[in-house]
Parts: C-alpha cells; sequence; structure tokens
C-alpha cells in the first residue's frame, strides 16, 4: 500500500486568478524517497504544505496509509516538517529546539537523551547544544531544523530544501549521510528541491513539476534516459542536453532519419556527454570551433560552434589541449532523443 497518495490535488490561492497546482496525482510507497523537483515558484512547497495539512487543496485528495486526511488536523498526520525557513523557537536552546518534540509526547528522559545524542552527532551539532537559533549560522540552524524532525521518528517526513543553506561540502557530506540515516530508520521521505543533482543522488524516484503541473514521475535513470519532454531533458543533466532541430543538424551535413518516417519537423536532443570528440579530423564528423574550454578535473567542457551555425556543448574525459581550436564530433545515434516540435513531447 502506498504510504502517501496524492489523487487530482489542484489548489488556487483565495482571490489568485490562476490555480498554482493543476490536477497532481502520484504515490510515496512505504520507505521510499520521493523528490519533488522543480524551479522555484513552481508549486513545490505548496504541495508539501498540502500533504502536511497546513494548506487546504481546493480539490483532490491526501491519503496517509489508505486513510483520506481530509479531516485530520496536522500533527495527527505523523508527519515531520522540515521547513524551508527553519522556524526554530527563538528563546529555546539548540537542545530544547531539538528535544520539544519528544518532551510534549512524554517520552521518557533517558530516550529523549539518546535520540538527541545520536541525531546531533550525526549533524555535527554537539557544541552547539547551549545556543539560541540567533547565535547560529543560517546552515547550523538548518541543521537544528533537521534535527528537530529526525528525533521525532515519524511515519513520514516532509523535508523542504534542508540543504539549501549548507556549504557546498557539508551538503556533499550531509546529503549521502540523509539517505543512509532514512534507509536506516526505514523513514518514508518527501523531499522538495529545485537542484537536480540532489534530486538525482537521493531519491528512488522523482516528481518534477513546472508551473503546477507534473512534467514526469520517474527513477532517476528513466529521468536521465528517457525525458518526457524538452523541459525534463534540459532541466535534468549538466550540463545541459544540446537541443538542435532537424533542420540545423542536416546543415551540418549530417544525414538523420527521424523516429518516425516522414516526419521532417522533429527536434533532436543530445548530452554533452553522448558526442564523440577529437582533436584530429575524422571521416564524416563534423568540424567545429572551440569557442570555450571549461577543464574540471575529470570532465572538460568544450563550447562549440559550427559553419551552419550551431553551438553545443561537449563533456569529454579527454585532456583538451590549451591552444587546440579545431575540434571534430559526432553524434552517438543511439543516445540521440527526438522532440516534436509542435509541443516539446518525447517521440
Ligand atoms: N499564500 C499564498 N497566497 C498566494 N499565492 C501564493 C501563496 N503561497 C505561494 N503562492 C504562489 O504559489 C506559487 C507556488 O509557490 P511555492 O512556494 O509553492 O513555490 P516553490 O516551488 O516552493 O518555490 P521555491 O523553490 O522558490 O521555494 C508561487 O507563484 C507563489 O507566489
Ligand atoms: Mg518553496
Amino acid at each position: 500500500m502506498a504510504e502517501v497518495e496524492l489523487t487530482n490535488i489542484s489548489k488556487t490561492f483565495e482571490g489568485a486568478a490562476h490555480p498554482v497546482l493543476h490536477d497532481i496525482s502520484f504515490a510515496v510507497k512505504d520507505t521510499e524517497f520521493v523528490s519533488l523537483l522543480g524551479p522555484s515558484g513552481c508549486g513545490k512547497t505548496t504541495l508539501l504544505r498540502i500533504i502536511a495539512g497546513l494548506e487546504e487543496q481546493t480539490s483532490g485528495k491526501v491519503t496517509i496509509a489508505g486513510n483520506d486526511m481530509c479531516r485530520v488536523a496536522p500533527r495527527d498526520r505523523d508527519m515531520a516538517f522540515v521547513f524551508q525557513n527553519y522556524a526554530l523557537y527563538p528563546h529555546f536552546s539548540v537542545e530544547d529546539n531539538i528535544s520539544l518534540g519528544l518532551r510534549l509526547r512524554k517520552i521518557a528522559k533517558p530516550e529523549i537523551e539518546a535520540r538527541v545524542k545520536a541525531t546531533t552527532e550525526m549533524l555535527g551539532l554537539e557544541g552547539l547544544l547551549a545556543r539560541k537559533p540567533r547565535a547560529l549560522s543560517g546552515g547550523q540552524r538548518q541543521r537544528v531544523a533537521l534535527a528537530r524532525a529526525l528525533v521525532r521518528n515519524p511515519k513520514v517526513f516532509l523535508l523542504d530544501e534542508p540543504l539549501s543553506n549548507l556549504d557546498a561540502k557539508l551538503r556533499d557530506k550531509t546529503r549521502g549521510e540523509l539517505r543512509m540515516l532514512f534507509k536506516k530508520v526505514k523513514g518514508t521521505v518527501i523531499y522538495v528541491t529545485h537542484d537536480q543533482i540532489e534530486a538525482m543522488t537521493m531519491s528512488d524516484k522523482i516528481v518534477i513539476l513546472q508551473d503546477g503541473r507534473i512534467q514526469q514521475v520517474g527513477t532517476p535513470n528513466e529521468i536521465y534516459e528517457s525525458p518526457a519532454n524538452i523541459f525534463v531533458a534540459t532541466f535534468i543533466g549538466t550540463p545541459q542536453m544540446n537541443i538542435l532541430t532537424n533542420r540545423e543538424i542536416q546543415a551540418m551535413g549530417y544525414a538523420l532519419t527521424g523516429p518516425k518516417s516522414g516526419l521532417e519537423d522533429f527536434t533532436c536532443g543530445i548530452r554533452p556527454e553522448d558526442l564523440d570528440l577529437s582533436a584530429n579530423p575524422r571521416q564524416d564528423w563534423i568540424e567545429g570551433t572551440v569557442d570555450l574550454c571549461e577543464p574540471a578535473g575529470a570532465l572538460t567542457t568544450l563550447a562549440i560552434s559550427t559553419a551552419a551555425g550551431a553551438t553545443l556543448r561537449c563533456s569529454t574525459t579527454l585532456k583538451w589541449p590549451p591552444n587546440q581550436t579545431r575540434a571534430w564530433f559526432s553524434f552517438k545515434r543511439e543516445h540521440m532523443h527526438f522532440f516534436s516540435s509542435a509541443d516539446g513531447t518525447r517521440m
């Protein structure tokens, strides 16, 4: 049985002309880690608040473990919410902020102490337990908010961009630790992020939203390998997928037949890592000028423009010679994606 199930959720804020969520349906299984991924303003926080019961949907249904949540108050939903803006109690110490939920539930003191100790150690908060939130950095506050949810050990965790204020190194470390932690406690997690790397590395399943509409639901691999439309294709993957019209590809002298014969007007997508690249001329490969070379350790990204006027990004494991301005490339045909030029959907 799905732990959390959304059925046709729509939301229009009072007085607003347009809905911010349109007909959202998906299911989160017990112990599954599901990310809601999408650009700023697409409705992620609103959707999470509806699941928590902090906001009411205009239509549609939320069920948890098969029970309709329609009349169930947020505190009775056995969910822990980590807010995007932390919402810590300013007059309480870090320790009290973390343990409050447990004390209210009348959990025995030694148990509280053990849970607080384990959680704060994991999040690197041991030295900060006596401080008040105002004496913490943004990243530290975010970790306190995370700790407060973790100690409660609820059925479902709702996390709204919980790592956005951590520096890159701590975020990398915490990302992996969180993933392992949720596996260990067998937590069901709905995780909001606009960071595709976070969503790709942490999730069992990703729900991609744009303008309040679901664009695709799938595993990280499904979404990477078979993006449902051009929006998903260019949102997932860095550097982003090259998008070329059929005509641009033909202008490069590259013969291409589309996915359906007779269909002329399609758009091609090819990921920068799916181009073959050479610093020497190769027969039948396309020649281009290297406009930009960005070495980043294991991978180097090149921006290459062709005589036909197209610009492509290409990632390579080759150590590109710094003064080499000519490049030859070819498309790995089996890795090309085809989209309808009319509406951008995958063909
Ligand atoms: N209380 C409200 N009243 C009216 N409109 C709102 C309200 N809360 C959010 N919105 C609007 O709903 C849309 C979705 O907002 P939401 O906060 O869910 O986006 P988000 O995906 O979480 O964005 P971000 O990544 O920036 O946090 C936005 O256009 C926002 O302006
Ligand atoms: Mg938000």
